[in-house]
């Protein structure tokens, strides 16, 4: 099966290579061009452009950052609104709100191809070992084509029905997730700065009723200072952003992730400014996910 896919970043890349190291072929497009290289050295092609990759694929996968970089490669000049017709279909597995998504259903119909949303849960790791949860919605016919990539990509797939539940289970996801690594942090920087030592901890909460694999694995690396980046805050902040004005729209009141939000923009806002500090320290930071470091910073009294 050949496969598009644009969009290289820390999931867009690892899905990729999982499609090629599958039996795929794969033709890869990123706007930074030069991350297709390591693409290119296991065997994928290359798309100079978006309009390209569709033009040459039967089926095209997005994974972009957020609802803007979504619309703009559907949309824009060079972009996939361009070469899209009868007898293509296009996935897109970014993160984004419901409207977004309707939008760019709109757009892909209007010219007569195939579309439908496929935002996933799991991040880095489960990208990489093809573990990932996919929450389709829209298109049935295209989404039964493109099992086979999905069985690669996924330890599950559902399929939801129209377009836009995909994005709303997956920011109601995000919503949850986000205010427990809120709670987690708090709890971590809590238990240290009143005497306890946080390794008890998180055996202590490993043993208990709320144990789960996030705490499992970002609770050591957080004791460890290891903030290298799988899920960047930047995206955290964004999907609660985006489940707060999902439960606006239903007027929900969700207090919770609201003070959540507040502090995700909050270590978020004070970002650059240490960024700037030293081009030293900036060295060592671009190692990390420094933004999640800050945001546990910001908790310390
Ligand atoms: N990381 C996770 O754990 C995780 C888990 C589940 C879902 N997600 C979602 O998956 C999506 C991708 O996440 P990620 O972690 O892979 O993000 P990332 O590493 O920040 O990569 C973002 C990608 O979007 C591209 N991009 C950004 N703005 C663009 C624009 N205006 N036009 C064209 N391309 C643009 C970037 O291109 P450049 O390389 O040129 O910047 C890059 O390829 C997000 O929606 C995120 O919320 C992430």
């Amino acid at each position: 099966m050949e496969v598009g896919f644009l969009g290289l970043g820390i999931m867009g890349k690892a899905m990729s290579m999982n499609l090629l190291k599958n039996g795929f072929k794969v033709t890869v497009w990123n706007r930074t061009l030069s991350k297709c290289n390591e693409l290119v050295a296991h065997g994928a092609s290359i798309g100079k452009t978006p309009a390209e990759v569709i033009n040459k694929c039967t089926i095209t996968i997005a994974m972009l950052s957020d609802p803007a970089a979504a619309l703009s490669v559907v949309l824009d000049k060079d972009g996939v609104l361009e070469q899209i017709c009868g007898g293509k279909g296009y996935i897109d597995m970014s993160t984004v709100d419901p409207e977004t998504s309707c939008k760019i259903n709109e757009a892909i119909t209007s010219k007569g191809g195939r579309f439908f949303e496929a935002p996933v849960s799991g991040s880095k790791q489960p990208a990489e070992t093809g573990q990932l949860v996919i929450l389709a919605a829209g298109d049935k016919a295209l989404y039964e084509a493109a099992i086979p990539a999905f069985d690669i990509l996924g330890k599950k797939s559902f399929f939801l029905g129209q377009v836009g539940n995909g994005a709303k289970m997956k920011l109601v996801v995000n919503m949850i997730m986000g205010s427990m690594m809120n709670a987690f942090s708090e709890g971590l920087t809590l238990a240290d700065r009143s005497g306890l030592n946080p390794h008890d901890l998180l055996d202590v909460l490993d043993l208990g009723a709320i144990a789960n694999p996030m705490f499992k694995g970002k609770g050591p690396a957080m004791l460890q200072n290891n903030y290298s980046p799988a899920f960047p805050l930047k995206h955290q902040q964004k999907d609660k952003r985006l489940a707060l004005a999902l439960g606006d729209e239903n007027s929900v009141p969700m207090p919770v992730a609201a003070a959540s939000n507040e502090g995700l923009e909050e270590s978020y806002l004070y970002t650059p400014y240490l960024k700037y500090a030293s081009t030293r320290l900036l060295r060592r930071l671009e190692a990390w996910d420094w933004e999640t470091w800050i945001f546990q910073q910001c908790l310390r009294p």
